[in-house]
């Protein structure tokens, strides 16, 4: 397990199996769902995507953006995204750890995380460079699945679920976000003109994009 980027890797053991994972635990009708309303989205101009994991959603956002930058802390789940996109002629994969990023500033149009706001240590910071990377009047999209508004037997075999295919969460945690939550932390990172959708019965996905109208906080 790789810890020299200064972040554990807690997601490259899974890289290979993480799609059946995913589906298993949220299930696959979310996750398509999801895909569908990014897939909807149109001008997203050069997009930096964070923690872009098997570029499962990356794949979605080709059509509307001129370039994708897609970015992830673990090397083997930048693997399973190369191959996933290999021949797409506007995407280019780094690795970047989202908290503190080799970017400069107001470099990109659209800042693009899907899963990552729940499972980082520090995900205020994450806001941060988030708000830092975008160019004023750029759009920040954050998807984040969420057992919000689950009853507590359901919520109890989500998290059966995910013990059994990922085993125990990362050591700061797995956090579940209602709209509100956040929408507010998105609010105070400095974004304006939050809007919210949430998707799914069982287990939902917060699908929030706002704009970044303020140059410094
Ligand atoms: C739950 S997975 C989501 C993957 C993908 N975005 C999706 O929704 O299918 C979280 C991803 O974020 C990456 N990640 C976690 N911490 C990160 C960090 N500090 N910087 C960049 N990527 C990070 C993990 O390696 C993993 O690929």
């Amino acid at each position: 397990m790789d810890k020299g980027f200064g972040e554990f890797d807690y997601w490259g053991r899974f890289a290979s199996s993480y799609d059946e994972g995913a589906d298993y635990v949220v299930g696959g009708d979310l996750r398509r769902d999801v895909a569908r309303i990014l897939a909807g989205e149109r001008d997203l101009g050069g997009l930096l995507e964070w923690g872009c994991g098997t570029g499962y959603f990356t794949a979605q956002v080709l059509s509307a953006a001129r370039c994708v930058t897609a970015t992830d802390i673990s090397e083997e789940m930048l693997t399973m995204a190369r191959r996933r996109l290999a021949g797409q002629w506007n995407v280019t994969f780094r690795r970047a750890d989202c908290e503190k990023s080799p970017f400069p500033p107001t470099a990109f149009d659209t800042v693009l995380m899907a899963n990552v706001m729940n499972t980082v240590s520090d995900p205020r910071r994450v806001l941060r460079e988030s708000h830092r990377c975008l160019r004023y009047n750029g759009l920040i999209i954050v998807i984040v699945y969420t057992d919000w508004g689950m009853g507590i037997f359901e919520r109890l075999q989500v998290a059966l679920r995910y013990l059994r295919r990922f085993g125990l969460p990362p050591p700061w945690g797995l956090r579940n976000y209602s709209p509100d939550e956040l929408g507010e932390m998105v609010s105070k990172a400095g974004f304006s003109d939050v809007s919210l959708t949430v998707v799914g019965d069982g287990p939902r996905a917060v699908y929030l994009k706002a704009k970044k109208l303020v140059e410094v906080r």
